[in-house]
């Protein structure tokens, strides 16, 4: 089981309000799957998916990723852990300006400490592996909003993660290139990758293999995805 949480509660402070955007999810995935986590605005898929990412702590519950009780880990752990298992694609692709798509690529390494040949070779092939080797050399806004994903991708990838997390990666692209990024992940999905994604879009969800459905901070439904039809009953 890559992911576990148990009891898993978001309470946001902020001073005169307490709002809590996660209230006692339980949830569990297993590595290759391939899941959609939708619902309405407000409900606390980002929120989830930020403490998925240990980019966010939780308060209170517990989370387990790849067997490691992340709930439990301080600031400089939670870092390591992040960028040696997680990889994160945005909705607003997060690229830096200045840099070539190889630099953005690179960027996990340099933190990992990789010499800069090897990071060169990794980078380079993780934008083949996104079908981008003819782009290497272009700056973010030298490419398409379906290429800046894909370097956002090959990024992600770079390090080997346990698991990609994607909060909406196709909310800024159109028609075509959202398919292009959907193909994109069923190959990662196909060669073993574990991908949790956002998606308001129920043709985007279509693709993965679950679907989970939150309101209001709580999960109220978790189907299979089987030829492109949400199979009802709980999971
Ligand atoms: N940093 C924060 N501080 C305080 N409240 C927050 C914070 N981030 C989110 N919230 C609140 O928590 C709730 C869940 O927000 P979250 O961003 O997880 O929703 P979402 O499902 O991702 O919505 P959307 O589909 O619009 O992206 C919302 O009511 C939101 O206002
Ligand atoms: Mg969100």
């Amino acid at each position: 089981m890559i992911i576990k949480l148990e009891n898993l509660r978001k309470v946001y402070d902020t001073g005169a309000i307490k709002l809590e955007a996660l209230k006692g999810i339980n949830l569990s995935i297993e590595e290759k799957e391939y899941v959609a986590i939708m619902g309405a605005s407000g409900s606390g898929k980002s929120t989830l998916m930020n403490i998925l990412g240990c980019l966010d702590g939780l308060t209170s519950g517990k989370y387990y990723l790849d067997g490691v009780d992340v709930s439990s880990l301080k600031d400089d752990s939670l870092a390591e852990i992040r960028n040696k298992k997680i990889g994160f694609v945005f909705q607003a692709f997060n690229l830096l300006p200045k840099l070539t798509a190889m630099a953005n690529v690179e960027l996990p390494m340099m933190y990992a400490g990789v010499p800069k040949g090897e990071r060169e070779k990794k980078a380079k092939l993780a934008l083949e592996r996104v079908g981008l080797s003819h782009r290497i050399y272009h700056k973010p806004n030298e490419l398409s909003g379906g290429q800046k994903q894909r370097v956002a991708i090959a990024r992600a990838l770079v390090n080997d993660p346990a698991i990609i997390l994607a909060d909406e990666p196709t909310g800024n692209l159109d028609s075509s290139s959202s398919e292009e990024i959907m193909a994109i992940f069923q190959d990662l999905n196909s060669e073993g990758v574990t991908i949790v994604m956002v998606t308001h879009e129920e043709d985007i969800a279509m693709h993965t293999k679950r679907a989970i459905v939150f309101k209001d901070g709580n999960i109220i439904s978790d189907n299979l995805v089987k030829d492109r039809t949400i199979l009802g009953g709980q999971k």
